[in-house]
């Protein structure tokens, strides 16, 4: 070879060699470091598609805040620094009503924390947490932010709503939760939101843990769903736990033994003593059974409508301040009501109404 023509094979490829170092120094500069830092942005936009590449990412990171509609100006510190109060404790969590203080503004929220021992794998937990933070109705409680701390910990953040639960509202004497208007609204917005749960997503959810704590009041009445979904964040031990609660309290369909064979059938029982809850002013099972009997409310209506005992039915001022003519039309209404929730309450899954089949009765009986 002449010196000529490796003299220009040597110019030849200097370029080259700059441009390959250019680029590498671009690589390292911009590329990786937005790459990273895109896990939380990733993880919440709605058009996500890959999860895969969400969950192995998420293992690699210790600690981190899932934004959704709703969360996207929060902060790690602002979620962990809120000043909060117990409101509910179970054996999977704990559920704080908190004050987050964003640019001197204060604004309350429901922040549920999971108990690390009590959660399903990170892989599942992010599967569903993704699928739960796009779920927007008016009657569902949104997702607004999801965090998973240095230790496993989980933290949930939902909005607060003014009026509490509708257990509360139920038994705290008011006398707004005794209007058939009011039941009706209540009873309405439940059914839109378990229909969308079981009929409006790609993939369906069951609640899996319907009951009246989990139903949330604003100050207009309207109700909202909460907890949907929770279950399946939990592992199987955690899920038990929260299915004894669930049984013990009144809500579990008779047939349901394990927490993952929850289904639309399961979720309509449950949707059925609510109803019934809302109508008698009751709760499902009596909590200081003094009685000799036992206290079942599902049972209770059921043999008083065998026995026409119609009466005991529902809670007696729904029928106050009306005239004769407005009192027989607001009873058969009543009436209409009972039977419907009573038939979501069969024992046998396969005669229990359809979420759809709800829906029009409860238009029905509204006309
Ligand atoms: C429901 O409301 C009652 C009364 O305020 C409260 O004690 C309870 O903690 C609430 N439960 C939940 C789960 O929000
Ligand atoms: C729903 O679950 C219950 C209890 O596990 C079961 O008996 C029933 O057959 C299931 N129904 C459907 C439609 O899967």
């Amino acid at each position: 070879m002449k010196h000529s023509e490796l003299f220009k094979l040597i110019f030849g490829l200097i370029p080259v060699a700059v441009l390959a170092l250019i680029l590498l120094f671009f690589f390292f500069t911009f590329y990786l470091p937005r790459r990273r830092k895109s896990n939380v942005e990733l993880a919440a936009s709605e058009s996500t598609t890959d999860p895969d590449r969400i969950e192995s990412d998420c293992e690699l990171v210790h600690e981190d805040l899932v934004c959704f509609q709703g969360g996207g100006d929060l902060h790690i510190p602002d979620i962990l620094d809120a000043p909060g109060e117990v409101i509910g404790k179970s054996s999977y969590g704990t559920l704080y009503k908190a004050t987050l203080i964003r640019d001197h503004v204060d604004s309350l929220v429901l922040l549920r924390f999971l108990r690390p021992a009590c959660s399903a794998s990170i892989k599942e937990v992010i599967s569903v947490v993704n699928a739960v933070g796009l779920i927007r109705h008016p009657n569902l409680v949104p997702l607004h932010a999801f965090y998973v701390g240095p230790r496993g910990e989980k933290l949930l953040v939902y909005p607060f709503y003014n009026r509490g639960n509708l257990s509360e509202f139920i038994r705290d004497g008011n006398a707004e939760s005794l209007k058939w208007e009011i039941i009706y609204k209540i009873s309405y917005g439940i059914v839109k939101g378990l229909d969308h749960l079981h009929t409006g997503l790609n993939r369906q959810i069951i609640h899996g843990n319907l009951k009246s704590k989990n139903i949330l009041l604003d100050s207009n009445y309207q109700p909202y769903l909460s907890d949907y979904g929770l279950h399946l964040l939990l592992n199987p031990t955690a899920g038990q736990e929260m299915l004894k609660t669930s049984a013990a309290q009144g809500y579990k369909a008779p047939e349901l033994i394990k927490m993952k064979d929850v289904n639309e059938t399961t979720d309509i029982y449950s949707l059925g003593v609510v109803v019934l809850e809302l109508l008698t002013g009751k709760e499902p099972i009596d909590p200081n059974p003094s009685h000799s009997r036992e206290f079942y409310l599902p049972d209770v209506i059921r043999s008083a409508i065998l026995d026409h005992q119609i009466g005991d039915l529902y809670h007696p001022d729904l029928l106050t301040d009306l005239n004769s003519e407005q009192k027989l039309i607001a009873e058969d209404r009543i009436l209409k009501l009972v039977q419907l929730a009573i038939t979501c309450c069969s024992p046998s899954p396969s005669l229990r109404p359809h979420i759809k089949e709800v829906l029009r009765k409860l238009k029905e009986i509204g006309k």
